[in-house]
């Protein structure tokens, strides 16, 4: 049963992947067990990396029926960048463990399906190599706060002379978590995975900026100096790693625009709660006065969702964007987001919702797992 390209069919018909599932296996299939460990795992024993999944457990959705809505609108904007759908690719680092062209992929395959790309500092291509590959989808730059403020400020430059729109500023990461895994394999990646913004003979060494990453140095950043650092630019900001309430007011009082509820995939603090269960804690305490965002356990379309009922304007998606890339490069990637986008279409039909706009807490209700 064929049916036109932009109508979604209950029938796959093609050879194409034909469920995220099927691009997580192939992904994982195909690579390195230490390096499918990397991307896998989180901190500790995991706990956190558990809870982020059993959180999308505890709501159920509250369908509206018979509303006679057409169909679901998916569009949005976050951060001043417009979103045919409501998902961003989180920066994750390394990606060229994955595929050669990393985020370069990535952004090629987000331009061509409206998404938009969180640009990594500790990634493979420089941020001028990834916004050359897509302009259009690569408009936000992730950043770490630490290092000399000269390094930090100088890259906010080049953030900018590139053509980003935004900055994503990491601020759970002052060093890296606990890695049972990677500890455990001995997993020692080639330094060139991370050198894209600081290649070896160039201006600034990897280990200036990201020394206190693995050295496990004391943090020296705070909110107050962060705030005096982010002036130094016109570029709205977002603070990538809030669970709390304290944290959410503490970032939108340094000036961030957004928040991105996270605890960056269960990968730094094992024991945090799930980011779901903190995000109406978030929500309360921003109380409109920021963008929010979520990522940590978005695996599929249904939690996009539960996410945007609960109150973020948008998601993030790292491991998910990851094995799409493993799996097949760029066109894997976009599978990623076609079958997201179908199933959130699905979802939003079935629950009476016509726009990704008009979701809130009136759609969901609490129950046991
Ligand atoms: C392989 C890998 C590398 C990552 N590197 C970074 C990084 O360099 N900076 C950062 O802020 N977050 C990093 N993250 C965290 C992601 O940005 C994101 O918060 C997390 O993957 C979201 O959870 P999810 O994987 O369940 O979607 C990384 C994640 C993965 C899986």
């Amino acid at each position: 049963m064929a049916a036109p390209d932009d109508v979604i069919s209950y029938f796959p018909r093609d050879a194409d992947f034909a469920t995220l599932s099927e691009i997580v296996e192939a992904a994982r299939a195909g690579l390195p067990s230490d390096v499918r460990d990397f991307l896998d795992g989180g901190a500790g024993r995991e706990v956190t990396l558990r809870r982020n999944r059993q959180a999308f457990e505890r709501w159920a959705y509250r369908p509206r029926i018979m509303t006679g809505i057409g169909a679901p609108d998916l569009a949005t904007s976050f951060l001043g960048v417009p979103l045919g759908l409501p998902i961003l690719t989180a920066p994750f680092g390394a990606d060229g463990l994955f595929h050669p062209e990393g985020h370069c992929a990535v952004a090629r395959a987000n331009a061509a399906e409206g998404v938009a790309s969180i640009v990594p500092e500790a990634g493979t291509h420089a941020v001028e190599a990834v916004a050359a590959a897509a302009p259009v989808a690569a408009r936000i730059a992730q950043i770490h706060p630490m290092g000399r403020p000269a390094n930090f400020a100088a890259m906010l430059r080049r953030i900018e002379d590139a053509g980003y729109g935004a900055v994503c500023v990491t601020v759970d990461c002052p060093t890296v978590g606990w890695r049972e895994g990677t500890r455990h394999n001995r997993f020692d990646p080639d330094p060139a995975v991370l050198t894209g913004n600081y290649p070896v003979g160039g201006p600034v060494a990897l280990d200036e900026v990201f020394g206190q990453l693995f050295t496990r140095t004391e943090p020296d950043w705070t909110w107050a100096e962060l705030s005096e650092r982010m002036a130094a630019t016109r570029l709205p900001w977002m603070a990538k790693g809030v669970l709390t309430a304290e944290a959410a007011s503490a970032a939108v009082d340094a000036g961030a625009s957004a928040v991105l509820v996270s605890n960056h995939g269960g990968r730094q603090l094992d024991g945090a709660p799930a980011a779901l269960e903190q995000l109406p804690e978030v929500a309360a305490a921003i109380a409109g006065r920021a963008q929010i965002a979520l990522d940590s356990g978005i695996r599929s379309g249904t939690d996009v969702v539960t996410a945007l009922a609960l109150g973020a304007d948008a998601v993030v998606i790292g491991r998910l964007a990851a094995y799409g890339l493993a799996a097949a490069g760029e066109a894997g990637v976009r599978r990623i987001h076609q079958l997201l986008r179908d199933e959130m279409h699905t979802v939003l039909t079935l629950l009476g919702a016509g726009s990704v706009r008009d979701l809130g807490p009136d759609f969901l209700q609490k129950v046991q797992p």
